[in-house]
């Protein structure tokens, strides 16, 4: 009886992976199959991961080492995010040719841009080689026989469940990317940080590349000689569009998620961790804030400062809310409990409890300074400083320099400060007096022995924490001797879900390996009478549009088009008004990674290109809510809309395969 008690208990409580939860392995992805076509999947597992035959993993790249992307045509053409090709845009973009603001439309091959820098990988394939180093195999070995087998791959292995399993990925990489297409930032990045993390969304977050080969269609250094990559699979194109309640499946590079980590560690992050980094994040942002209003051209030079630290800062504040929404510790910590009685294994836990508790001081002070003294530059170079902005730009240098000083002083209380810092402080008498101080030996004299000996202190500090720690990963609050310990703490819970029939439930953490998300097109209801509904339209962008606020300038010919109603086939009738999509929702369980991924229905065929998530469910790195999370996408018909009637591309549509 206590038994049965237990199991229905504990089920409820952990319930893993129910609903949309989850980012799946391909090469394991039948024991998901059943379960994706019951929920409206037309295709086999083999349609999406096969070695032997082309699948859908050909058609998906990891587009800049942190972005997906996806193969459209059989002359490489691709898709992926705004955001994610922002720098080769910026990188092309010059006062006479400034392809940010107003776009970029290669006329032909030729126009075609090339990059450097930027490459794209594609899955050749992944295996379990687990059982090599269990046979005492080093993962450097097994990369470099797999390397060894000529053809150019790049080999890697990675760690599942904390190292529980171990895959080796075989990846073909090309370095001959070139920009085809990018919309003016008005659309592309329509929103901006206002929109950021938000619904209802309309963004047309996309850019165009495509992946360019030797003559052999094999990877190639760039040159005028290559020539465009025959993929083994590119992605139909659906233009039938999507609707509440159809299936949707996403296919990319999920980043890093913590789904598995002790209850500790989420008071931690929703304490102690976020609330820091967002505080000391509001002061920066206040400060830039504050130059860009006061100056047009101070506007512009912070603007990619200012959008990568709102960034992570609004997606905190959500993960915070999130956490403390659902409950997160009190769960984690029954779950803990029930571990504990069902596999006898409380020792593990109280292992981790003890070196979290020891690593903490650690890894908060490796934060602090990440936020802070790790952010300046403590030097500027002569030509930045003969650069007339410079004038312009120093009083937000240098309040930069004393919210960051100001910051580590207050906040660094569970460590020993830097001594330098703590004479530094003494010595001028406070932290911002001091900052001052340093930033003028960092404009007028960064070679001064002051500012080395700083340098050297804080890098010794650093060096020292990771030493502590045995890790150099910021990414998932753990230790050396943390990790060895969830290794066998994630194996519990395997077992424990396998003996309670729930094998299978539990996915390995996001690591930035290829992986499959399902779910479906769903509204949502936030709180009681506040339903957010999934599709978005041109209407609601007209409705924003305003020329006195930046975010919200649309261009002319989008205004136009939407006076004139002349969307010809991207038109479609929603609620009695003709009108175009823009974005949608859907519960696909995604994260940082999964910019530019593609987004497809039953069919496999490609509908949307996801970018974002809402603020409120980024605590899904470490609890899904089925409820509420949900994943943002760019409709695939507004993409070819805009390609077509504001870049008048419509060639471009031409290569791929439309249905
Ligand atoms: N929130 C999205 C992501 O995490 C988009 C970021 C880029 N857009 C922006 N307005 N900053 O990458
Ligand atoms: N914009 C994110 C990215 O670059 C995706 C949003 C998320 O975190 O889900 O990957």
């Amino acid at each position: 009886m206590k038994r049965i008690l237990l199991t229905l208990f504990s089920l409820l409580l952990l319930a893993p992976a129910t609903a949309d939860e989850g980012m799946w392995l391909p090469s394991l992805i039948s024991h998901r199959i059943g379960d994706m076509r019951a929920k409206g999947f037309r295709l086999t597992a083999d349609d999406i991961y096969s070695v032997n035959k082309a699948s859908m993993k050909d058609a998906v790249v990891l587009f800049d080492g942190g972005c997906t992307g996806e193969l459209v045509s059989a002359e490489g053409l691709l898709l992926t995010n705004h955001h994610c090709g922002y720098d080769a845009i910026q990188s092309h973009s010059t006062l006479e040719h400034d392809y940010l603001t107003r776009g970029f439309w290669a006329r032909s091959r030729d126009e075609e841009l090339p990059n450097k820098n930027l490459n794209v990988r594609f899955l050749v394939r992944m295996e379990e080689v687990t059982d090599r180093m269990a046979a005492g195999e080093t993962a450097d070995e097994i990369v470099r026989k797999a390397e060894a087998e000529g053809k150019g791959y790049k080999a890697a292995v990675e760690q599942m469940y904390y190292g529980n399993q171990q895959f080796l990925f075989l990846y073909e990489q090309f370095d001959d990317v070139r920009l085809v297409a990018a919309p003016p930032s008005s659309i592309g990045k329509f929103g901006g940080d206002t929109d950021n993390w938000i619904w209802p969304r309309h963004t047309g977050d996309f850019s165009v590349f495509r992946v360019y080969a030797g003559p052999d269609n094999k990877p190639a250094a760039y040159s005028p000689d290559n020539v465009p990559y025959r993929p083994r699979r590119h992605f139909t194109v659906s233009t039938r569009g999507v609707g509440e309640g159809d299936f949707t499946m996403i296919y990319g590079f999920p980043g890093n998620t913590q789904q598995y980590i002790l209850s500790d560690v989420v008071k931690y992050i929703a304490e102690t961790s976020d609330p820091m980094k967002i505080a000391i994040r509001t002061g920066r942002l206040d400060i830039i804030a504050e130059a860009q209003e006061s100056d047009p051209a101070l506007r512009i030079y912070y603007a990619a400062k200012h959008a990568t630290i709102a960034n992570a800062w609004k997606k905190w504040q959500g993960e915070v809310l999130g956490i403390n929404r659902l409950g997160t510790y009190d769960k984690k910590l029954r779950t803990e409990a029930r571990f504990a009685e069902a596999t006898g294994d409380a020792e593990v836990l109280e292992e981790l409890r003890k070196e979290f508790a020891r690593a903490l001081p650690y890894y908060y002070t490796r934060e602090l300074l990440a936020e802070t003294l790790l952010t300046l530059a403590y030097g500027y170079a002569e030509e930045e400083k003969a650069d007339p902005l410079f004038a312009k730009r120093e009083p937000t240098e240098r309040a930069l320099y004393r919210q960051a000083f100001g910051e580590y002083a207050a906040r660094n209380n569970l460590l020993p400060a830097i001594p330098e810092i703590e004479a530094g402080i003494g010595q001028y008498g406070s932290p911002e007096a001091y900052a001052d101080h340093i930033f003028g030996l960092a404009v007028n004299d960064p070679a001064n022995g002051e500012i080395a000996a700083l340098k050297t202190a804080v890098g010794k500090l650093h060096a020292e924490i990771v030493g502590r720690l045995g890790t150099r990963s910021l990414r998932n609050f753990n230790s050396a001797r943390m990790n060895e310990l969830y290794a066998r703490y994630v194996e519990g819970l395997r077992r424990w879900a396998a003996a309670e029939k729930r094998e299978g439930a539990m996915f390995p953490d996001a690591n930035l390996t290829l992986r499959v998300a399902y779910g479906t097109v769903a509204g949502y209801e936030y709180a009681d009478g506040e339903y957010h509904k999934p599709l978005t339209t041109l209407d609601g962008i007209i409705a924003k549009d305003n020329p006195a606020i930046y975010d919200y300038d649309i261009p002319q010919s989008l205004r136009d088009l939407h006076a004139s109603k002349a969307y010809g086939r991207w038109g479609v009738e929603i609620g009695g008004r003709r009108t175009v999509p823009v974005c949608f929702l859907a519960t696909n369980h995604t994260t940082g990674g999964n910019s530019g991924s593609p987004i497809l229905n039953a069919r496999g065929e490609l509908v949307g290109i996801n970018f974002d998530r809402t603020w409120r469910s980024t605590m899904s790195d470490i609890e899904f809510d089925p409820a509420i999370c949900r994943n943002i996408a760019v409709d695939i018909r507004y993409v070819l809309m805009v390609i077509d009637r504001i870049g008048g591309a419509g060639y471009l549509l031409d290569e791929m395969t439309l249905r």
